[in-house]
């Protein structure tokens, strides 16, 4: 046990959720004497580490490991096999892992299992289905094998950026561990502790060659590595270091008036990254901020949205123009689910025009144009109804909303506020673009609870339960009439 998890804390920093279980699984397995019937599901955003964790759980266990992307496999016989009639016929990807580890227990990767294809030539789906179910795996049948095969000691550990495309009779025999993807603070003890010291050794160089300070990590992490995982922050570290290694090759080489000063090594080679020198190295910062307004004007509105890539502030605008028909239309690659909660906040707002701008008449005369900017980005999920409607209301009455403030939440036709996902990413997204107030579901209250203070530290979070309360904030000098 202590061997176990000395390596899991070597290799990665926090994901103590993940440690634990995997502790578990090794404790249980100790007791009972084999590792039955679990197989766990890592989903999370790009580079948080999922694949690089399942190797380390491969070590804690001392098994072999064998990794393959299931991605694009369209062709069930990849992972049954074919039979030996076909010319170029093969055992299947499972029988293939066994052959090579030369062992019946290893560790499987079954990495993007929400990539899988599917073809004439059979559902792949399904035939992992019968490859992971305890129940069905000790009599697995290989077509090119031909005989039963026992899979039950290999512990599979699949892994996806989301669970929607995965089938749905997969998920269930899976246990799903969430990795949501790393705060900045996160990020900077993986970049000071791992990634630095990691690529260093990598590319030859001293830890007394290069020092970055954290003002530089900060740096790096907020203008040029803004996504959840730590792919991009290790690519950029490694870029630092290279140009480094070879200024230090360049200065070793300039010298070589007599054969012995190669060896010494010449003053200066000791290099210190301060936030000043990155665009040297790096170039110009990528991000500089998600926030398009410093104040918001009439008819916008700040919502927090999450992708497969972590959480993003996003802005629903709308404007009018005269027209014939009073219509709305929509606009900012929004998915069919965005779609319709812009329907759903336009037909709420029709229904309580009186309520929320007494004294206007809705829409009269005109064609509402909402937008949500940033059209590259596909963008879809219920979450953006509360934030339509307080900008067609904030059109409506011509008054902007309270300055600093940004929400979430789905909206149904009575004005009902439900709970929504990512909320974590979503309160990262907020504070990195310097919103303060922001307005989550009620029915939210448990996960934020069970965020650490660090996140939630510097800004106000409201909780609601229905619209009212969300106009109340965003229009505080407005009356509410009793109705
Ligand atoms: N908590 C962590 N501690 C240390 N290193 C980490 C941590 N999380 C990620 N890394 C590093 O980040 C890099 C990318 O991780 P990895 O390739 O496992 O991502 P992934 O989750 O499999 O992404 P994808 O979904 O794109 O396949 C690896 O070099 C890994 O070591
Ligand atoms: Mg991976």
């Amino acid at each position: 046990m202590a061997e176990a998890e000395k390596i899991l804390e070597k290799d990665h920093y926090g994901l103590a959720d993940l440690k634990q279980r995997i502790l578990e699984f090794i404790g249980v397995a100790k007791l009972s004497g084999s590792l039955r019937g679990s197989i766990l599901c890592l989903v999370g955003p790009p580079g948080v580490g999922k694949t690089s964790i399942g190797k380390s759980i491969a070590r804690a266990l001392n098994r072999k490991f064998f990794r393959f992307s299931v991605g694009g496999i369209r062709d069930e016989a990849e992972i049954k096999g074919h039979r030996r009639t076909y010319i170029g016929a093969m055992p299947g990807k499972i029988i293939q892992a066994l052959k090579v580890c030369q062992t019946m227990n290893p560790v499987i990767m079954l990495d993007e299992v929400d990539k899988i294809g599917s073809s004439y030539h059979g559902d792949p789906a399904s035939a992992l289905l019968e490859v992971l179910d305890p129940e069905q795996n000790s009599e697995f049948l290989d077509h090119y094998l031909d005989v039963r095969c026992n899979l039950s000691d290999i512990l599979f550990i699949v892994t996806a950026n989301m669970l929607d495309s995965i089938p749905e009779a997969l998920v269930d025999r899976m246990e799903v561990m969430r990795l949501s993807g790393y705060i900045m603070e996160e990020k900077l003890e993986i970049a000071k502790r791992y990634l630095i010291p990691k690529n260093r050794k990598h590319m030859g160089l001293k830890a007394t060659q290069v020092e970055f300070t954290k003002p530089a990590l900060r740096q790096l992490i907020n203008g040029y590595a803004r996504e959840s995982g730590v792919r991009t922050l290790e690519n950029s570290i490694k870029k630092i270091l290279r140009k480094l290694a070879l200024e230090i090759v360049r200065q070793n080489e300039v010298v070589p008036t007599s054969k012995r000063s190669i060896k010494k090594e010449p003053a200066g080679s000791s290099y210190t990254i301060t936030p000043e020198e990155l665009p040297k190295y790096v170039g110009k910062p990528v991000f500089h901020s998600d926030r398009i307004y410093e104040e918001t004007p009439v008819g916008i509105c700040a919502g927090l949205a999450w992708t497969s890539m972590g959480g993003a502030t996003l802005y629903v605008e709308s404007i009018k123009i005269p027209s014939e028909k009073t219509e709305m239309k929509l606009t900012g690659q929004a998915g069919q689910v965005m779609k319709e909660s812009s329907e759903i906040a336009w037909s709420y707002l029709h229904g309580a025009v009186h309520k929320y701008a007494p004294g206007h008449t809705f829409f009269e005369k005109s064609q509402v144009h909402i937008h949500i900017p940033e059209g590259a980005t596909p963008k879809d999920g219920p979450s953006a109804g509360v934030t339509m409607v307080t900008s067609l209301i904030s059109l409506l009455r011509n008054e902007p909303v309270m300055q600093d403030l940004c929400m979430t939440g789905e909206l149904t036709l009575t004005g009902r506020v439900l709970p929504i996902g990512g909320v974590k990413e979503k309160i990262v997204a907020a504070k990195r673009s310097g919103l303060k107030v922001v307005i989550f579901p009620k029915d939210n209250l448990r996960d934020i609870e069970e965020l650490s203070d660090e996140i939630k530290k510097g800004i106000n979070i409201h909780f609601v339960e229905h619209y009212d309360e969300v106009f109340k904030i965003a229009f505080p000098d407005a009356e509410l009439p009793a109705i």
